[in-house]
C-alpha cells in the first residue's frame, strides 16, 4: 500500500515538532512494509508571511486530495494584529469546513508513568483510555439565529441557537459505533434531553441508529452534566463518549485535565466516508497551540504530535499495529523516565524534542 500524506507545520514549535514525526513516518516508510509519500506545505502565520493568507487555494486543492492531512499549530504574536479574514487559524478553520471534518476524537490516554501529573489520585486515573467525540460542525456554535439584538427598552438580547438535523445526529452515532466495536464496545451518549430539545431528539436518534445497525455495542445514555461528574469521579467506566458541539468542547478540556500535559493530547477530525470508496477526509493534530513562550528552543514535547500520526495510523489507514507500536513506543520510553521539559519533575533531567523523537523510533525499533 502507498498513502498521501499532507504536512502542515504551520508556526512556532508546529515545525520542530513535526520534524520529529517525519522521523517516525521514515522509519515506518523503511520497516512496515507501506510506502508514505509526504509533501510539505505552509499554513497559519508562515503562510501569510509568504502568500498573504493563511492557506492557499492550492495548499487546500492538495488537502483535499491527501489521504490524511498532519497539522501542527498555527498561531503567535507575530500575527495578533493581522486582518481576521487571514489570521493564522483561518487556515486550520478553512480545512475543517472544506473537508467537512464533522466528527472530531479526543482520547484521554494515561500512561502509567506520568499517573501522578493527573490532577485526580493515581488509582483514579492510572490505565485510563477512553475517547471523548465531538460533534465539530453543528450545534449552538454554528446555528441561526446567532446575535446581539438591541430591545424596545434598551435592554440588549444575545442569541445563539442549538441546531440538530437527524442526519447529523445519525452519521456521529454511526462513529461513535464504529470507534466502540474496535475498543472495548460501549459508547455512552451525553445530552441535557430534560431541558433541551435537541437533547430528546440526539438521545432518540442515537438510541434509532443503535437498534438498527449496532445492537452489538453495549450503548447507555447519562445526562451531560451528571457525566462531567462522573468523568471526574471514576472516568474508567467509560470507553467511547459522543456528545454534541459544545459538551464535547467542555468535556474533552476537562478529560485532558486527567492525563497531565497538553503536549501529551493527540486529536483526529474526520469527514463521511466517500461514498465510492469508504475512505474518509481526515485532519490529524496535537490539542496545543504553537507555544510561542518556548518556540526556537527544541525543548517542546513531540508526543501529541507524534501519537497524532499514530492515530491517522489506526483511523485513516487502517494499521492499528503500526499504531499500536507508536503508542507503545511511547509509553517505553516515558516508562524509562525519559522526559521532555514540561513533564519532568522540578531537578530532574530533561531531554530535547529531538531526542524524545530519536528515543521514541529506537523504542518501536526494539519492540
Ligand atoms: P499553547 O497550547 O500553545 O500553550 C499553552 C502552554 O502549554 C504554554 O506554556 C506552552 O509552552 C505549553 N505547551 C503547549 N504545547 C506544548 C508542547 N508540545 N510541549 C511543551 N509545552 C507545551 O496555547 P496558548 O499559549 O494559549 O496559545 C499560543 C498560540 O497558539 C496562540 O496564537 C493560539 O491562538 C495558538 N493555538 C493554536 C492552536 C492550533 O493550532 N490548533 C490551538 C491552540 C492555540
Ligand atoms: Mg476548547
Amino acid at each position: 500500500a502507498s498513502y498521501n500524506l499532507l504536512l502542515l507545520p504551520g508556526d512556532g514549535i508546529g515545525p520542530e515538532v513535526m520534524a520529529e514525526v517525519e522521523r517516525v513516518i521514515r522509519w515506518l516508510d523503511a520497516n512496515s512494509g507501506v510506502h508514505f509519500e509526504t509533501e510539505t506545505d505552509l499554513v497559519g502565520g508562515s503562510a501569510y508571511d509568504v502568500h498573504g493568507v493563511a492557506i492557499t487555494d492550492e495548499t487546500m486543492k492538495t488537502a483535499m486530495a491527501a489521504d490524511a492531512v498532519i497539522f501542527g499549530a498555527v498561531g503567535g504574536p507575530k500575527w495578533d494584529a493581522v486582518p481576521y479574514e487571514v489570521r493564522p487559524e483561518a487556515g486550520l478553520l478553512r480545512l475543517r469546513k472544506d473537508l467537512e471534518l464533522f466528527a472530531n476524537l479526543r482520547p484521554a490516554i494515561c500512561y502509567p508513568a506520568l499517573a501522578d501529573a493527573s490532577s485526580l489520585k493515581r488509582e483514579v486515573v492510572e490505565g485510563l483510555d477512553i475517547l471523548i467525540l465531538r460533534e465539530l460542525t453543528g450545534g449552538v456554535y454554528f446555528g441561526e439565529p446567532k446575535e446581539i439584538v438591541t430591545l424596545e427598552n434598551g435592554e440588549k438580547r444575545a442569541v445563539d441557537t442549538q441546531v440538530y438535523t437527524t442526519h447529523e445526529i445519525e452519521r456521529i452515532a454511526r462513529v461513535a459505533f464504529e470507534l466502540a466495536r474496535a475498543r472495548r464496545n460501549k459508547v455512552t451518549s451525553m445530552e441535557k434531553r430534560n431541558v433541551m430539545r435537541s437533547g430528546v431528539l440526539w438521545n432518540q436518534v442515537v438510541t434509532a441508529v443503535h437498534k438498527a445497525e449496532y445492537p452489538d455495542v453495549q450503548l447507555e445514555h447519562m445526562l451531560a452534566d451528571a457525566g462531567g461528574m462522573q468523568l471526574v469521579r471514576w472516568p474508567k467506566q467509560f470507553d467511547v463518549i459522543v456528545t454534541d458541539n459544545l459538551f464535547g468542547d467542555m468535556l474533552s478540556d476537562v478529560a485532558a485535565m486527567l492525563t497531565g500535559s497538553l503536549g501529551m493530547l493527540p486529536s483526529a477530525s474526520l469527514g463521511a466516508p466517500d461514498p465510492a470508496t469508504g475512505k474518509r477526509k481526515a485532519l490529524y493534530e496535537p490539542v496545543h497551540g504553537s507555544a510561542p513562550d518556548i518556540a526556537g528552543k527544541g525543548i517542546a514535547n513531540p508526543i501529541a504530535m507524534i501519537a497524532s500520526l499514530g492515530m491517522a495510523l489506526r483511523y485513516s489507514f487502517d494499521m492499528g499495529e503500526a499504531a499500536d507500536l507508536v503508542d507503545g513506543a511511547i509509553a517505553d520510553v516515558l516508562a524509562s523516565g525519559t522526559r521532555t521539559a514540561d513533564l519532568a519533575a522540578k531537578g530532574q533531567n530533561s531531554v530535547s524534542t529531538r531526542e524524545m523523537g530519536e528515543a521514541i523510533v529506537k523504542a518501536m525499533a526494539k519492540r
